[in-house]
């Protein structure tokens, strides 16, 4: 049962739906834009999906766009013209607020062609009514069905993250799709790309298959251990083979069985494995007799398996069984720069959600009063202070050079180095601030500004997560907060650390161009005391007035 809006100046859709969907709740419909807004926004229940028609025969200025003025055509024109494709714009204008709201269009085959402008603003699917009322409410409901399906299916696999990308989006549908099937499944990707989480959580999840879910990492197992552990071995095989024991293909059997780095498999082996692929059927290590066991196949490498061909270390006959064309590559975390901000919410809400970080923040939240029953804390990070405090929330507030960072580092290790990195960043963050009865509040140490709920992750901390994950080191140390400073003689040791200090205020001011906040999150951990920067540069004699016409030179 869900929540529907029907978006339509008429009474068509929602009498036809109330009488054949009777099983789902309609809040009241929206005739034009501003309605549906207004529903959307205000809605007692949340909506969980719109109906909505394409043909509008409402007042003018209910049309959208509002301003008309650049539209071609006589007044008369440009209404028809706004009125039969009035449903399109008003996806167009909603569609920003709610990027993964299930829209249908619905339209009557006049109104043809509509695919693109569907496939563009994202709907859902669309359908035409046919003027028959029994076939239109048997399509759509089948229509309803299957998305509502979907939406559980999707919070099933909360643990894959797919972001809101449409390349995901995609890639998720097409996954879906090979996943039913019965042919094997490619997946190649960089390491931590997330290969093996998706065959245990999606693809398994989806294949409808009742056997259990088995993996083998090729890359960990002994060579002279895979024969055994991937076929199994009967009692006497070899010295050592005290009992028959059942092999991975086995247990796996009506379910799916996940080989990791199959590029480590001998060729021997894989002629095996090509059989198990072509006729089900495989022998157990010093076995006569033929077993058979059907699982579904899903390999994954990250290897290039047609260069590996090419070389002779891997047959063709079996590549072309592991159905190479639909082979599914997952894109590293450098090519998501698209959601990176929403892959950061979502990774740090992970690692505040177990083990010992999900301890400090219980234990920060009981010191500051911020506990919120049953659910916990809701934990969130944005680049900008937020406005007033909101019940049960803690806000991380990430410095705009930190956000920076993190957006540009390499990340070699994909979102196992993103999880780490985000889990130690909250760990010594927190960690800090609990421990240490007496530490200073959070954003400021001006009582009036105390706001305990909004902790700043420090700019050092994120630097130094990064640097440790550096692969190569540059000329610095590796350190990007480093600057060279020249040491000369002076009359006093006094007057020699004045003259560093100052030249070094000097290089950060170039080097972060004149953002005092970002250099006094730097050195005193706190991103709004920039004013106190420039207080010891006036003290120590430099002019900020020809530093900032260098800056912007
Ligand atoms: N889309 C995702 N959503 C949530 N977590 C993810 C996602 N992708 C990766 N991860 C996290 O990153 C970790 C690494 O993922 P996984 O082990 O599946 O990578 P892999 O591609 O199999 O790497 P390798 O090639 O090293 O075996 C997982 O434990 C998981 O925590
Ligand atoms: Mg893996």
């Amino acid at each position: 049962m869900a929540n529907i809006l029907i978006i339509d100046d008429e009474d068509t859709y929602l009498e036809l739906c109330e009488r054949h969907l009777s099983e789902h709740t309609f809040v009241p419909p929206a005739r034009n834009f501003r309605e549906a807004k207004e529903r959307l926004a205000s809605s007692p229940v949340p909506i969980e999906l719109v109906l909505l028609d394409v043909h509008f025969n409402i007042e003018e200025a209910e049309l959208l766009p509002a301003d008309k003025s650049g539209l071609k055509g006589s007044q008369r024109e440009v209404t028809e013209r706004l009125r039969r494709t009035q449903g399109f714009k008003i996806l167009e204008a909603l569609r920003p607020g709610y990027p993964d709201l299930p829209v249908v269009v619905m339209t009557s085959v006049e109104d043809l062609p509509i695919g693109l402008d569907a496939e563009r603003l994202d709907a859902e699917d669309y359908t035409y009514l046919l003027d028959d009322e029994y076939l239109d409410a048997r399509a759509l409901r089948v229509q309803v069905q299957s998305i509502l399906r979907q939406r559980e299916d999707s919070r099933e696999d909360e643990t894959f993250y797919w972001g809101t990308t449409r390349v995901m989006r995609s890639l998720r549908q097409r996954l879906s799709v090979l996943a039913r099937g019965q042919l094997p499944l490619i997946l190649t990707g960089p390491t931590g790309s997330g290969k093996s989480l998706l065959a245990r959580e999606h693809i398994h999840r989806r294949s409808g298959r009742s056997g259990d879910f088995v993996a083998v990492d090729l890359s960990t197992l002994p060579e002279s251990l895979m024969a055994a552990h991937l076929f199994g071995v009967v009692k006497g095989a070899y010295t050592g083979a005290t009992a028959n024991r059942e092999g991975v293909i086995e247990r796996a059997k009506g379910g799916t069985l996940f080989l990791d780095e199959i590029g480590n498999l001998s060729l021997e082996l894989q002629k095996s494995l090509l059989l198990v692929l072509q006729d089900h059927k495989y022998r157990p290590v010093g076995s006569v007799e033929e077993h058979s066991s059907d699982v579904k196949l899903v390999v994954a490498t990250n290897e290039d398996l047609g260069l590996m061909v090419r070389d002779g270390r891997f047959r063709e006959d079996l590549l072309m069984r592991l159905n190479p064309a639909t082979a599914v590559r997952l894109p590293s975390l450098r090519d998501r720069k698209d959601d990176f901000e929403e892959l950061l919410a979502y990774f740090l809400r992970r690692v505040c959600a177990h083990g010992y970080n999900k301890d400090l923040l219980a234990r920060y939240a009981h010191r500051h009063g911020l506990s919120s029953g049953e659910d916990g804390l809701e934990v969130a990070v944005v680049t900008q202070k937020p406005g007033a405090a909101q019940p049960g929330r803690l806000t991380f507030l990430l410095h705009k050079s930190s956000a920076g960072s993190l957006r540009e580092f390499e990340w070699p290790g994909n979102f196992r180095q993103l999880e780490m990195v985000l889990s130690n960043l909250v760990t010594f963050t927190l960690v800090s601030l609990v421990e240490d009865a007496g530490a200073p509040s959070p954003v400021s140490a001006n009582a009036a500004t105390i706001r305990t709920d909004v902790v700043p992750f420090p700019v050092k901390t994120v630097v130094e997560l990064l640097r440790g994950f550096s692969v190569e080191e540059d000329a610095s140390g590796g350190d990007e907060d480093a600057v060279e400073v020249l040491v000369r003689a002076h009359e006093s040791l006094n007057a020699v650390s004045c003259d560093v200090e100052r030249q070094y205020l000097e290089r950060l001011y170039l080097k972060y161009d004149g953002d005092l906040d970002r250099i006094a999150e730097l050195l005193l951990e706190d991103g709004s005391a920039g004013r106190k920067v420039q207080l010891r540069m006036n003290q120590l004699g430099i002019r900020l007035r020809v530093l900032q016409r260098r800056v912007r030179s």
